[in-house]
């Protein structure tokens, strides 16, 4: 499938979302909310939040909770990731969440956006160098 493209006006809105996604996040024991935002292949927005859990390792970050819903509507790829955090300089997608984003957008244009005027514009391939992915696979 063609991928939408990602214009000034579409990480706008997808910035906008994933601002507002950190708001629903579940994050009592690190109490640092993260919302992400992905564009799918079909051009539809999918948000998530950080839910954590009592049992720490179980939680989950945001950008996986966003490409899950995606994935779950029946989305097969995408394009792009911006992810929220509520700091003064912003953050990269954690290793797990780079691995999850090399299944479905392994070129995604990556942005990382957070409560000052900084920001990284990046693209997963250069996040997660050499991946292993499903081609890697006999
Ligand atoms: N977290 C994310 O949701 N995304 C990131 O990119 C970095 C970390 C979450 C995991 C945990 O709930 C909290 O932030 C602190 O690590």
């Amino acid at each position: 499938m063609k991928a939408v493209k990602l214009t000034a006006l579409v990480l706008k809105r997808l910035e906008k979302a994933a601002r507002r996604a950190a708001k629903s996040s579940y994050s009592p024991y690190s109490k640092f909310p993260v919302g992400a935002a992905v564009l799918s292949w079909s051009g539809r927005t999918f948000t998530g939040c950080n839910v954590e859990n009592a049992s720490y390792g179980l939680c989950n970050c945001a950008e996986r909770t966003a490409i899950f819903s995606a994935i779950a509507a029946g989305e097969r790829g995408i394009t792009a990731v911006v992810v929220y955090t509520p700091t003064v300089t912003p953050s990269s997608p954690c290793g797990a969440c780079r691995q999850v984003i090399n299944e479905f957008g392994p070129t995604a244009a990556v942005v990382s956006v957070c409560d000052s005027k900084e920001r990284i514009e990046t693209n997963l391939d250069k996040l997660l160098p050499s991946a292993f992915g499903p081609q890697s696979l006999l």
